[in-house]
């Protein structure tokens, strides 16, 4: 069965900025390995994908996962990125500043100082191990959606607000 796009959270709603500000906690591998969760993730990328999105966190589709989908056109990729349980280990010391929105934040953008380059550790969508080593616009979707985990969202780090020239997560 083709999997149907979900919902998504938006601020504006108590009870979906309440999920949205959410801290996630890491995910049993157990869990992940169930139909539920891989349906979810399906659901997860076409969701994005319908949006238009480069990045979508589960905290954006209600449920408190540490689990985010990444575009892999960030990448010149087709197939999507699963990431869980990410964890950032590593930063450059060089930050960049760009316009970030956010699908939960419709018709608001801000200028963002991101961390140029990261490294990070996580599990794909089977449970194996994955080493990342991100930059540029990879780097900052990864630091987008590691925040929605956290329960922050790019409004929470802009102090300029612009009019929204680019397509952020
Ligand atoms: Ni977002």
């Amino acid at each position: 069965m083709k999997p149907r796009p979900l919902p998504i959270w938006q601020i504006f709603h108590p009870q979906e900025i309440a999920v949205l500000r959410t801290p996630t906690k890491p995910i049993d591998l157990a869990l992940l390995a169930s139909k539920e969760t891989q349906v979810l993730i399906d659901r997860m990328v076409v969701t994005m994908r319908k949006a238009d999105g480069v990045g979508l966190a589960a905290t954006q589709i209600g449920r408190e996962l540490r689990i985010a989908v990444i575009n892999g056109a960030v990448i010149d990729q087709k197939p999507p990125i699963v990431i869980v349980n990410p964890k950032i280990t590593r930063r450059s010391s060089r930050q960049e500043d760009q316009e970030e929105g956010c699908l939960s934040i419709p018709g608001v953008y801000g200028l963002v100082s991101r961390s140029a380059e990261i490294s990070v550790t996580a599990y794909d969508r089977k449970g194996q191990q994955l080493a990342i080593g991100a930059q540029d616009l990879y780097a900052r979707v990864i630091q987008h959606e590691i925040d929605h985990l956290d329960g922050v969202l790019f409004i929470d780090r802009t102090n300029r607000f612009t009019v929204g020239e680019e397509l952020l997560p």
